[in-house]
């Protein structure tokens, strides 16, 4: 994607790479990650008008480090390095690094040495986030030592004229409190970059992208989930391709209760999309007849999923391209410059590689939270833009054992109960998903003169920032006690209601 303030991150293994590429972008400055090794020809390829080198847990001074193309220096972009980033260029550039006698972790007082465009606005001494092994001991012909800590003579460097910095400690971090403004300073005050990024501009150049990709004629597929990422996608596709796109939206029997008819009335009624709705419910629930395993069913309805999507596929003809809604999280790319592993999550509902399709991604760089803006921006309803993730597998996964069409409607009616509620009382965008879960616990009650034998509803609710952990939502008593009267009173099949206390990790978000 071509923009004129463009930073490219080199990715060199570190566990904060994705942390810097969104402190980036909340600057309002495009930015995208590529490998470490990305050959010097597919760098300048990609137009970056800055680079950022990433930490990573290699060691400079060790043979098969994680090295990048050298010639990155002669392009004449400013440069940060960070942490080993930093190392790194120290040790391309002439200077010398050495493995440090005391390993350095957690929180560092630092001085500033020496006042440049980086630490601009900020005070003499800052808190710092640091965590490295090796240290820079001399900075390379040209830089200046510009901080110091107690324990790392060298903890920022500066060549002003080439404008290439680079810290030992991680501005990316909130553990380093004034770590954005060097980050802004690098952008506005270095590099010069205005700043005007926004999910207008991400639309537009990715309707041109498509545009240039797919030309005038191509045509193209996209499995649409009702989900935001396959929603998105499918909007930002139809816009760039009109009816050269086609949707598919596959029921399998396991959405939530209004489901279809609400992905219908979005996308056919108001985006006056072309959307094929493939009622596909008995196929699936015959096939999970008598399967109980967690991953069994996942298995089931995956593999299956991937036939009814070729089957439709094949009947619209002649279709190069495929849509899909992947977001950066999901794409991690590693080694090599193409390789990118999904998730195994996202492969299950998802489809399967040697597809006879070309594929199209407009989402791969953005995080969720953007996806969102990106939904606002084109118009989705809140109801799309704001809904809790849902897994591919369906209520498959929220059932546990054996998937049968009656537990699936209690599940259902469940779930809309309390959603309702949770929306009712305003806590629906405070939880990051919240659902109900079927156990499959039958147990003694009373109801009305008899004695019931009935199920058990657990509410799952928990708040997290990317759904890799969580924290279960302290429910307020009073919501909770409307939607337990509501779901004994409401659905026969339950007498008993309870909630999940439980983190992930050790539990995970789902129950299966
Ligand atoms: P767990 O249960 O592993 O879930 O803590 C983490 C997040 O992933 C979602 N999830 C899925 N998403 N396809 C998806 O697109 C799947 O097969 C799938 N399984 C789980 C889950 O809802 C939670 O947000």
């Amino acid at each position: 994607m071509g923009a004129a303030e463009k930073v490219v991150i080199l990715d060199f293994g570190g566990q904060y790479t994705q942390l810097i590429a969104r402190r980036v972008r909340e600057l309002k400055v495009y930015c995208e990650i590529k490998p470490y090794n990305v050959t010097l020809a597919e760098l300048l390829e990609a137009e970056p008008s800055a680079l950022i080198l990433s930490g990573g847990a290699g060691s400079v001074c060790k043979h098969g480090a994680p090295r990048c193309d050298e010639g990155i220096y002669g392009i004449g972009v400013p440069i940060l390095g960070i942490c080993y980033g930093m190392q790194l260029m120290a040790a391309d550039l002439g200077g010398i690094v050495k493995e440090a006698q005391k390993r350095e972790y957690g929180k560092t007082s630092i001085t500033i040495t020496k006042r440049v465009e980086l630490f601009k606005g900020l005070g003499e001494q800052l808190v710092a986030w640091m965590s490295h092994a090796d240290q820079v001991r001399e900075a390379p012909p040209g830089f200046a030592v510009v901080a110091v800590s107690d324990n790392t003579p060298v903890a920022a460097i500066a060549d002003e004229d080439r404008k290439f910095y680079g810290l030992q400690f991680h501005p990316e971090v909130i553990h380093t409190p004034q770590g954005q403004m060097m980050l802004s300073n690098f952008l506005f005050h270095i590099c010069r970059f205005s700043g005007s990024w926004t999910m207008e501009n991400f639309v537009e150049l990715s309707i041109r992208d498509i545009r240039e990709k797919v030309g005038d004629e191509g045509r193209a597929v996209c499995g649409l989930s009702g989900g935001i990422d396959s929603s998105v996608a499918a909007v930002l596709m139809h816009r760039a391709i009109g009816s050269r796109l086609t949707c598919i939206f596959v029921d399998h029997g396991l959405l939530r209760k209004g489901e279809k008819e609400q992905v219908i009335s979005t996308f056919e009624g108001h985006f006056n999309m072309d959307i094929v709705v493939v009622d596909a419910a008995s196929e699936f629930l015959s096939r999970l007849r008598g399967v109980t395993g967690p991953e069994e069913k996942r298995k089931v309805i995956g593999n299956h999923f991937i036939r009814v999507f070729e089957r439709e596929a094949q009947k619209l003809g002649d279709v190069e391209y495929l849509v899909q809604g992947t977001l950066y999280p999901d794409v991690i790319e590693s080694g090599t410059a193409t390789a990118a592993v999904i998730k195994s999550h996202h492969n299950v509902g998802g489809l399967p590689e040697d597809m006879d399709f070309k594929l199209i991604e407009p989402l791969r760089h953005l995080f969720k939270d953007e996806a969102r803006l990106v939904a606002q921006e084109l118009g989705l309803p809140e109801e799309v833009v704001w809904r809790h993730p849902f897994p591919g597998p369906g209520l498959a996964v929220r059932v546990l054992g054996e998937v049968t069409p009656e537990k699936l409607s209690v599940l259902r009616e469940a779930d809309a109960i309390i959603i309702e509620e949770i929306k009712k009382a305003g806590l629906y965008r405070k939880i990051w998903q919240a659902f109900a879960v079927l156990p499959g616990v039958l147990s003694v009650g009373v109801q009305g003169d008899g004695r019931s034998y009935a199920h058990t509803i657990v509410l799952r609710a928990v708040t997290s920032q990317d759904g890799m952990t969580a924290d279960w939502f302290p429910f307020p008593y009073d919501v909770l006690g409307q939607i337990s009267s509501r779901l004994v009173n409401e659905i026969a099949q339950v007498n008993r209601f309870v909630y999940d206390v439980s983190s992930k990790p050790p539990a995970t978000i789902e129950w299966e």
